[in-house]
C-alpha cells in the first residue's frame, strides 16, 4: 500500500518550485493534497488531477489568518479531512543575497512574517481539525544554512532558525494531542527561481563540492523525506530536524 494512501495534507508554497514537487510526490504516495499559495497553484492541482490524483488550488497568504482558516476549511470541504500540513511556503527564491548592513527592515519584517510566523499561523489553524480525526503530522522546511552559518541572507537565515525552534517547542506542547510536528533542512535546491538567481552559475559546484553526494540538489530530492515524516512509519519521530543535503551538514 501507498504510504500515505488516505492522507489528505495542506502544502503551503505550493504554486512552484520544491511546493509544486512536494504536493506532486505526495499524490504519487497516496495523500489528496491542498496546494495553497498567494500565486495561483490552479496548474500544479489540474497537472495532478490530469494524471489521477486528487488535488485542490487555494490561494493562501500565510501572513493572513483568515485566509488560512478559508484553506482549511476548504481541505474539509474539500476531503472531509485533514491529516497533515506541510509549510513550505517562504519568501526565499526572489531574494537576492544582501549585506546585513544593507537590509531593509520593512524586508526583515516581511520575511519573519512569511517564514517564521507563517508556519505558526498555518499549524494552529491545522491542528484543531487533525485532532479531530485522532491526529496529525506536520513538517515544517527550514533550511541547512542554518547549521552552516553563511553571510548575506542575515533575515532569511534568522527566520529559518526560527523555524527549527518553533519545530522543537510546538513537539512538545502538541504531542500530547496526536500532533507530531518536524522538520526538514534543504540545501540548495534547484527549484525553478534559484535556477534564475544571479551568480548560481558559479555558486553551484562550490556548494555541490561539500557534498558527501557531489551533485545538484533537485526537488525531488526532498519528497522521500517529507512523505516519510507525515507517515505513520514515522508514528514515534517528533521535534526534529532532518537534514536533505546530500551528506553536506552532518549533525
Ligand atoms: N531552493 C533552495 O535552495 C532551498 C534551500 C533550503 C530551503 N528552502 C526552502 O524550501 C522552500 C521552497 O523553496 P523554493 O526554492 O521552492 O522557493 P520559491 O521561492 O521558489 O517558492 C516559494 C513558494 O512560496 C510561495 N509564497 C511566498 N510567499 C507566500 C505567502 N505569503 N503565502 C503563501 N505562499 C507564499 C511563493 O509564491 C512560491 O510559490 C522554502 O521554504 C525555502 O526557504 C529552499
Amino acid at each position: 500500500m501507498n504510504m500515505l494512501e488516505g492522507k489528505v495534507v495542506l502544502v503551503t508554497g505550493a504554486a512552484q518550485g520544491i511546493g509544486a514537487t512536494l504536493a506532486r510526490g505526495l499524490v504519487e504516495r497516496g495523500a489528496a493534497v491542498i496546494a495553497a499559495d498567494i500565486e495561483d497553484a490552479t496548474p500544479v492541482a489540474r497537472d495532478i488531477e490530469a494524471s489521477g490524483g486528487r488535488a485542490l488550488a487555494v490561494r493562501c497568504d500565510v501572513t493572513d489568518a483568515q485566509e488560512i482558516e478559508h484553506t482549511v476549511q476548504a481541505a474539509l470541504d474539500g476531503f472531509q479531512r485533514l491529516d497533515g500540513v506541510v509549510n513550505n511556503a517562504a519568501l526565499f527564491g526572489r531574494v537576492q543575497n544582501i549585506s546585513m548592513f544593507d537590509i531593509d527592515m520593512a524586508d526583515w519584517d516581511q520575511i519573519m512574517a512569511v517564514n517564521a510566523r507563517g508556519p505558526w499561523l498555518v499549524a494552529r489553524a491545522a491542528i484543531p481539525a487533525m485532532e479531530q480525526i485522532g491526529g496529525g503530522a506536520i513538517v515544517n522546511v527550514s533550511t541547512n544554512r542554518v547549521f552552516v552559518g553563511t553571510p548575506e541572507l542575515l533575515h532569511y537565515d534568522a527566520s529559518k532558525g526560527a523555524v527549527v525552534a518553533l519545530t522543537r517547542s510546538m513537539a512538545r506542547e502538541v504531542g500530547g494531542r496526536g500532533i507530531r510536528v518536524n522538520c526538514v533542512a534543504p540545501g540548495l535546491t534547484m527549484s525553478e527561481n534559484v535556477r534564475q538567481r544571479a551568480g548560481i552559475d558559479s555558486r553551484a559546484p562550490l556548494v555541490n563540492a561539500r557534498r558527501a553526494i557531489q551533485r545538484d540538489q533537485q526537488p525531488e530530492d526532498l519528497v522521500g523525506a517529507v512523505a516519510f515524516l507525515l507517515s505513520d512509519d514515522a508514528r514515534f519521530i517528533t521535534g526534529q530536524t532532518l537534514v536533505v543535503d546530500g551528506g553536506s551538514v552532518m549533525h
